[in-house]
């Protein structure tokens, strides 16, 4: 979904599927997103985040995991996953991996997989500074 005005895009939000450890899709992982520099800090991204997740539900996935800064996706209604027993291998300490979801919490802990593209995008390169 893009954050189209006066003709110009200025933002985008992506999702891709989230699969449990048998390769079934239990929701969408969102991300990324992300505003021209230019036009951040006019609540585009909150827009986009609030819009994009709506429309996740309308079509019936009810689970959305993000892996970003919890300081700003808490505002949106998403908390650790690892209070609710969900885990990602791309964040061992779960302080960054966060979920809403309108089920209720798996009784044994879960890990959940990103897609390949994602999990690529996430590699940092050998060597380079963060
Ligand atoms: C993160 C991003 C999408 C937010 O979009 P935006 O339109 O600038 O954000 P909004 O105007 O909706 O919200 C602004 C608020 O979010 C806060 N915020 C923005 N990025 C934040 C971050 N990474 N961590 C914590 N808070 C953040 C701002 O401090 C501001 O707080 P305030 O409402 O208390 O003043 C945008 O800043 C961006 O594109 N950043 C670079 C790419 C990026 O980091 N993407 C996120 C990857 S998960």
């Amino acid at each position: 979904m893009v954050f189209e005005d006066d003709g110009k895009i200025k933002g985008h939000i992506a999702y891709s599927p989230m699969k449990d450890e048998n390769g079934n899709i239990i929701g969408l992982a969102l991300g990324p997103v992300g505003v021209l520099p230019a036009y951040q800090g006019e609540k585009i991204g909150s827009q986009l985040i609030t819009e994009a997740n709506k429309k996740a539900y309308d079509k019936g996935y009810d689970t959305i995991f993000v892996l970003c800064d919890p300081k700003y996706y808490t505002r949106f209604g998403f908390k650790l996953a690892k209070s609710m027993n969900w885990a990602t291998k791309l964040d061992p300490a779960g302080e960054h991996f966060m979920v809403i979801t309108k089920k209720p919490a798996p009784v044994n802990k879960q890990n959940v997989e990103y897609c390949s593209a994602f999990e690529r995008g996430m590699q940092r390169v050998p060597g380079k500074a963060e």
